[in-house]
């Protein structure tokens, strides 16, 4: 038996046994997504009577983030990098904490503010060499994993094998729990009609041999679908989604037109159906890398005809740009939004583009409004914006003055709300729209 296998043993252990080594006021990181390892932080809730006010840092947590039970008050508090549905009221009503970072500084930030005591994460079997991949997850996971004091491992067979800089030693794990739970999926909505518009209408602003970036939420999947006539296409993206498989088996997507890691689809993670981790798993196409590599502006840069396309709220009509708060109710967060954005406009014919649908509310309020809703973040600033695009059409804002800005927004706005965007337009400039 080889040396890794006798310390691969040893340090086999339940959860329940796991989570004991864990201390009153340790900061706990958990992996992203998928890289989370439920079955601990199942067992960590139920030690919970064991611990005083523990720290737990997550972003992108899929599920309830059981440490929000109104029983764990005391035991843990929240340090929130992403609001989902689980824990926007918990940061608005004070109960929990959320740090806004872009996501490319969020491994510097586990090295520097917030070292953590505990890393707990999901990686898939060792391989003969006794290396885990970190699978779908990658992003700060790694960087959690390699900064923690101790490293807890759930090993779970479901876990995919992602390639690139993905791997842990398992001599750098502490304890390890082999199970093999289902990852959780994220289900894929049919796309929407409006969806499909606003697809279309990015897809006009996306050339053959373009490296795209995609976000989240529901558009990227749309844009996908309206790809299928484009060629040459790449993939440069902090994140991915069941989408992007259809269009690589048809070649569509095949990098060869990437200026760096060509044939390669670089990736922080991925979340999807049960049809994106089988399609990554063991498959060379796919580099996944840290979040501070993927989303460093200065690497996105270096590819040519860099697109981030991203999601957003609302936009005002001097193109300011709203994506992660309503007010004061923290909605997700910044995510790499700003360093795809900044990335892709230093690429050499780059571009950036927000799209959002035109309407909110089942129609009732605008998303272009002429002043955002007082609380919001400016999340992605007027200087930073290229191109807003909705079901009406593309709004191209860079070089623009004021009143031409607004002008092209209004033009994509709804049709039910154009005339008092106008009205304001005459107020602020002194002319009939
Ligand atoms: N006023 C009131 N309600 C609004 C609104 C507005 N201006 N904008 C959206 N809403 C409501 C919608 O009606 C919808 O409500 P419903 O669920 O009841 O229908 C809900 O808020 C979600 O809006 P939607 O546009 O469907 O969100 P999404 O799931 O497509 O996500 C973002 C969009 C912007 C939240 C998401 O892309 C995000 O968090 N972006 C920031 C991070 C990022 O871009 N990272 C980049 C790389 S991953």
């Amino acid at each position: 038996m080889q040396d890794w296998r006798e310390d691969y043993e040893k340090k086999l252990t339940t959860p329940f046994l796991a989570v004991k080594h864990i201390k009153s006021g340790d900061r706990v990181v958990l992996g992203l997504a998928t890289g989370e390892p439920h079955s601990v932080v199942e067992a960590m809730m139920q030690n919970k009577d064991n611990y005083h006010d523990v720290e737990i840092v997550a972003m992108l947590s899929l599920g309830e983030s059981p440490w929000l039970r109104p029983e764990m008050k005391g035991h843990f508090k929240f340090n929130c990098l992403f609001a989902s549905p689980a824990s926007r009221n918990a940061i608005l009503s004070g109960d929990a904490d959320f740090t806004t970072a872009f996501f490319f500084e969020i491994p510097d930030i586990l090295r520097t503010e917030l070292k953590p005591n505990v890393a707990l994460i999901q990686v898939s079997p060792p391989d003969r060499h006794g290396y885990c991949s970190f699978g779908m997850s990658v992003d700060y996971t790694k960087e959690a994993a390699e900064r923690a004091d101790l490293v807890i491992a759930q090993v779970n067979s479901n876990m995919p094998r992602t390639m690139g800089d993905s791997f842990i030693h398992i001599s750098k794990l502490d304890l390890i729990c082999e199970i093999d739970t289902p990852l959780i999926g994220i289900p894929i909505s049919p796309i929407k009609e409006t969806e499909k518009k606003i697809g279309k209408n990015i897809a006009d602003l996306v050339k053959d041999g373009d490296t795209l970036q995609l976000g989240i939420g529901g558009i990227p999947n749309a844009v996908l679908s309206c790809l299928t006539h484009k060629k040459d296409l790449g993939i440069h993206s902090e994140m991915i989604s069941d989408g992007v498989v259809d269009l690589i088996e048809s070649g569509v997507i095949n990098n060869s037109k990437k200026s760096i890691h060509r044939y390669k689809s670089v990736v922080g993670f991925a979340m999807g159906s049960q049809k994106i981790y089988d399609f990554i798993d063991d498959n060379p196409s796919f580099e996944f890398r840290p979040i501070d590599y993927v989303n460093d502006p200065s690497i996105i840069m270096k590819n040519d005809n860099m697109v981030a396309i991203n999601s957003c709220l609302q936009v005002d009509l001097l193109g300011q740009v709203v994506s992660d708060s309503m007010g004061l109710l923290q909605f997700s967060g910044v995510g790499g939004q700003l360093d795809f954005v900044r990335g892709a406009r230093m690429s050499k014919g780059g571009r950036a583009i927000m799209a959002m649908p035109s309407t909110a509310a089942k129609g009732n309020v605008s998303r272009i409004v002429s002043i955002i809703t007082e609380g919001s973040a400016v999340t992605t600033t007027r200087n930073d914006v290229d191109y807003v695009v909705t079901e009406f059409g593309v709004a191209k804002l860079k070089g623009k003055t004021l009143r031409h800005r607004a002008k092209e927004l209004i033009k994509i706005a709804h049709p039910n709300f154009q005339d008092e965007l106008k009205l304001e337009y005459k107020k602020r400039f002194g002319e009939e729209y």
